[in-house]
């Protein structure tokens, strides 16, 4: 044994946590209201129970998908689905939100509301640097939106079809064009979530939308005329379930001169832990087709709770950062938070790698939520076995970020044990386990006794993920009242997962099964809240 366990007693590195539970514990009666209730009536604090506080959450009511990404002036647009009236999926508008640096934000006013065409569904924005579409000027490039109109009738052939509106204020307004729709297809049931982007080679917008069960592909010149390239994908990746919210970009392959392109598919259930969760192909686009270089099925995230997510346009440093819609189609509706449902990812900036012959898209946080950092505490280098656990205490775990480090190398004898688990719990005995089972080289996250699981069956299960690398491990979590975030070795495996523990978690304890694990060290930081609770006009 080269250390003796370590029993790190809680200092007050967070004590902006005893306001927030009294916050949380004042306010019960958020819990009780009905849906259906007005915008204005609902508490707003921020500080209800479950709120995350460095997430991006609605103010009240249904969030789902982030829609219409894109970067302006300064400025990250955020919109997503959203139903002010309930905390129920319902009549689909486009919320809005803007931040400076992708971690804080502001709340702005419904930029799209429904109207005879429908529902305002997924889609995208660009900057129409050329005013291409003619909606704004040579000068003042128009913000335009491409979304799909989801008719209210009967779900037939056409009942979706693709729109525009555009802003010339900065995304503050926005107008929808007279003349839509402006694509219809009239041979797909579903057609829908339109991601549009500039392709320079053929100077031409492309289009990714998703139709039923695969992708098609589009241009046009001026973002108004429309003509199918080509489709993608109807044999190939996972078909558990409709092709959802593509989006398609180009990567460099780290440590080379290579580029390739990645796109990116939804599938409403059939992932890897049941229910929804995002597929990738890598492969080669040419302004026209999508040709992939390789067959089987690649996913995003392994965890349950990251769905529908896409990239920002225009990223200032050119940049490749997604955002998911933090939950799971087979629960989304009824998950235990009031007044408000569902919160996005943390933004991850996406990077490409090929190695054993296999190109693999990677995960992690964006440096800019470093910022969010307070204060830290490390925990020293030590050799974790039965008997010698660590342990930390301290009622800021619940909204924290954390980094442990492995010893993977095997002729030091590290990682010898069946498996490492790194706990939380609280006080009412409520555990929420990851877990790495160092036998099958797999991760899990088991939330069965973290709290709240009742309100679903399909959402105690455990989640598994495979690691493809034997080696040092570097596991990095972001914690946020009722979510974990998961990423290994610098993004190689994500995994995201809501938890609902009736209070916060303020015990940690790390400890094997069967023999011993060497930690290099871990570092465990207390995270800001990114809110301000103002409406902007
Ligand atoms: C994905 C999705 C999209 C659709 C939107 C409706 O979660 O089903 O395909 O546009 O949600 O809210």
């Amino acid at each position: 044994m080269r250390n003796q366990k370590k029993n790190i007693a809680g200092g007050n590195w967070m004590g902006g946590w005893i306001v927030f539970s009294l916050f949380a514990f004042v306010f019960p009666s958020c819990a009780q209201k009905e849906k259906n209730i007005a915008h204005q009536e609902v508490s707003l604090t921020h500080q209800e129970q479950h709120r995350p506080q460095y997430h991006f959450t609605p103010q009240a009511m249904w969030m789902n998908d982030p829609n219409g990404m894109v970067y302006y002036q300064g400025e990250y647009h955020l919109f997503y689905q959203h139903y002010p009236d309930s905390t129920v999926w319902g009549p689909m508008h486009w919320g809005h939100a803007i931040s400076k640096d992708l971690v804080h934000w502001e709340y702005y006013p419904i930029a799209l509301y429904p109207d005879s065409l429908g529902y305002i569904f997924s889609g995208s924005a660009v900057v129409d640097w050329d005013n291409t579409s003619g909606f704004g000027s040579a000068d003042a490039p128009p913000l335009v939106a491409i979304f799909t109109h989801r008719h209210l009738g009967n779900k037939k052939r056409g009942f979706e079809s693709q729109s525009l509106a555009y802003s010339i204020d900065k995304g503050r307004s926005w107008v929808k064009y007279e003349g839509n729709p402006v694509l219809v297809d009239e041979n797909s049931l579903g057609f829908r979530d339109p991601k549009v982007f500039w392709h320079e080679e053929t100077k031409k917008w492309v289009m990714v939308i998703s139709a039923e069960d695969q992708v098609k592909l589009f241009s046009s010149e001026n973002l108004i005329d429309w003509t199918l390239e080509s489709e993608f994908g109807r044999n190939l990746g996972a078909h558990g379930g409709v092709w959802e919210c593509p989006d398609l970009f180009e990567l460099v392959v780290e440590g080379s001169d290579e580029t390739k392109w990645v796109m990116l598919v939804s599938i409403g259930s059939g992932g890897p832990n049941g229910g929804s969760a995002t597929q990738y192909f890598v492969g080669d686009f040419d302004g026209t087709s999508f040709i992939p270089v390789e067959s089987g099925i690649n996913w995003l995230d392994y965890g349950k709770d990251n769905y529908a997510g896409v990239t920002w346009y225009n990223h200032p440093d050119n940049l490749r950062v997604y955002v998911g819609w933090m939950s799971n189609w087979q629960y989304a509706n009824v998950v235990p938070t009031h007044p408000w449902r569902s919160a996005m990812t943390i933004p991850r900036q996406l990077r490409l790698q090929y190695s054993n012959n296999q190109y693999k898209l990677v995960s992690a946080p964006i440096a800019e939520l470093k910022n969010l950092r307070g204060d830290s505490r490390k925990i020293p280098s030590q050799i974790i076995a039965t008997g010698h656990d660590v342990l930390v205490e301290d009622q800021g775990l619940s909204q924290a970020e954390y980094i442990f480090e492995f010893d993977g190398q095997a002729n030091q004898g590290a990682l010898t044990a069946d498996s490492l688990v790194i706990e939380w719990s609280n006080r009412l005995g409520e555990k929420l386990e990851l877990g790495y089972s160092i036998v099958n080289n797999q991760f899990y996250i088991n939330r069965a006794r973290a709290g709240a699981v009742g309100f679903s069956d399909e959402f105690p299960v455990v989640q598994h993920a495979p690691l493809n690398n034997r080696g040092d491990l570097k596991v990095h979590v972001f914690m946020d009242w009722s979510s974990i975030e998961v990423f290994v070795n610098d993004g190689a495996l994500a995994m995201t997962s809501l938890v609902f523990p009736n209070e916060p978690f303020d015990r940690l304890r790390i400890f094997t099964v069967q023999g011993e694990v060497e930690m290099k060290g871990a570092e465990i930081w207390g995270l800001k809240a990114i809110w301000s609770n103002e409406v902007r006009d």
